[in-house]
């Protein structure tokens, strides 16, 4: 699909050197580009050596939305990646944006998740593969990263973010959340659901079924602009789709490593009960639990089968319920509305974010990761 977006009956020339673009961070930090013709502005700001929040580079993954003011066409995309609702109220895909006048764009992240110059890039050792679900697809894969000359032997990232995965020598990638927060002994914890005839789902079956040992990757990143929100001590409640899990798992890992006081709830949601990863066979998730001084786990399925004393339902269900009841339970008065944290497929996250902000939680409180494949 091809769109166009034309301001105030704007004309729009193509000039021959291109089209400025001013791009802000939400902290205010600003960049300034040039958009040769047939440049999208994602290129152009790689090209001037910032590498923005991104993945598939093709429109389909939703990594890159911003704010766009000014006359541009969009390209190619999933309607997945970019919502009619968030198009109509001015937000565009950068890896398919094409300036015809000179743009400002409001980039929906601080200025410290934008890398200067280059990816980083490091060599991993696998050190461990355990399935942690009871029908053995959710997997938990660890890594021991090589120092590089930047980080030393650190793993430095935000909760929330993703790295790229490979095989040493090979193109192909793909996108993981990290599960674990940063530290100094180059670890890098990731959770994956196997998908059938997946190219890192087979090297994963192979690595459960036949061993992992001497197997390396190469890892890139770490990128992305989901993360924790510092907005004094209001509840936070995190909402999960299947593996959607592991970014809000190092945020509630980071939580309790840093002592903070919110409450905080997980509501996680599987469609059957063999998906549920099992807290036991994660054990650093269930510590930070037990740290947090106001902490519960709502697991949700869908579609229970046999005995199920669980919320039945999509976590979206189990949230507009719990919202509902904080309003009732304010009298008429101001509602406590909690920081929500939802990621997961995107019709779990739309139904989420459309029934927070129908029963009142302000639009700036929810902040959201749309999982797709890469
Ligand atoms: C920013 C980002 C973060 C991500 N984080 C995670 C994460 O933490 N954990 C995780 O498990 N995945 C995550 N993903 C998805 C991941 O990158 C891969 O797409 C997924 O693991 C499939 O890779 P694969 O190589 O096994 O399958 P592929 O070879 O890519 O696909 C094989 C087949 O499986 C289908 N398929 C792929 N993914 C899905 C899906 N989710 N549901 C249904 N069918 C699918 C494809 O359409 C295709 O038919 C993330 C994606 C992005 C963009
Ligand atoms: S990087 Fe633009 S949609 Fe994926």
């Amino acid at each position: 699909m091809t769109t166009r977006l034309l301001t105030d009956g704007a004309s729009c020339p193509d000039a021959p050197s291109g089209h400025p673009v001013m791009l802000t961070t939400r902290d205010g930090v600003r960049f300034d580009v040039r958009c040769a013709p047939g440049e999208d502005v994602l290129s152009a700001a790689a090209r001037a050596g910032y590498v923005l929040p991104s993945m598939c580079h093709k429109g389909s993954c939703g990594a890159c939305s911003a704010t766009v003011e000014g006359a541009h066409e969009l390209g190619e995309h999933s309607p997945q990646a970019l919502p009619e609702k968030d198009r109509a109220a001015g937000a565009s895909l950068l890896c398919c944006t094409y300036p015809t006048e000179p743009l400002q764009v409001s980039l929906p992240f601080e200025g410290n998740r934008v890398i200067h110059g280059s990816v980083p890039e490091r060599q991993a050792q696998v050190l461990a593969v355990d399935a942690v679900s009871p029908d053995g697809l959710t997997v938990r894969v660890r890594l021991a990263l090589e120092p590089d000359e930047v980080s030393g032997a650190a793993v430095e990232f935000e909760s929330g973010q993703f790295v790229e995965v490979s095989l040493p020598g090979l193109e192909v990638r793909r996108a993981y959340s990290l599960a674990n927060v940063a530290n100094w002994d180059g670890e890098a914890e990731l959770l994956v659901r196997r998908q059938p005839g997946g190219w890192f789902s087979g090297i994963l079956a192979d690595w459960l079924a036949n061993g992992f040992e001497g197997a390396q990757v190469v890892v890139r990143g770490p990128m992305g602009a989901f993360g924790l929100h510092e907005n004094g001590v209001r509840p936070r409640w995190f909402v999960a789709g299947g593996t959607g899990l592991a970014p809000l798992a190092s945020m509630v890992r980071r939580m309790a490593e840093w002592g903070d006081p919110q409450p905080v709830r997980i509501y996680l949601g599987v469609n059957a009960q063999p998906e549920l990863p099992d807290l036991d066979l994660l054990p650093e998730l269930a510590e930070a639990f037990d740290a947090l001084p106001d902490a519960a786990l709502v697991p949700c399925v869908w579609h229970p089968d046999g005995a199920w004393d669980g919320v039945v339902g999509t976590p979206a269900d189990a949230l507009e319920k719990d919202l509902t009841e904080l309003v009732a339970a304010s009298c008429g008065g101001p509602v406590d509305w909690p920081d929500l944290y939802v990621c997961g497929p995107p019709a779990l996250v739309d139904a989420a974010t459309r029934a927070a902000v129908d029963v009142g939680v302000p639009a700036d409180q929810v902040h959201s990761e749309r999982c797709l494949p890469s």
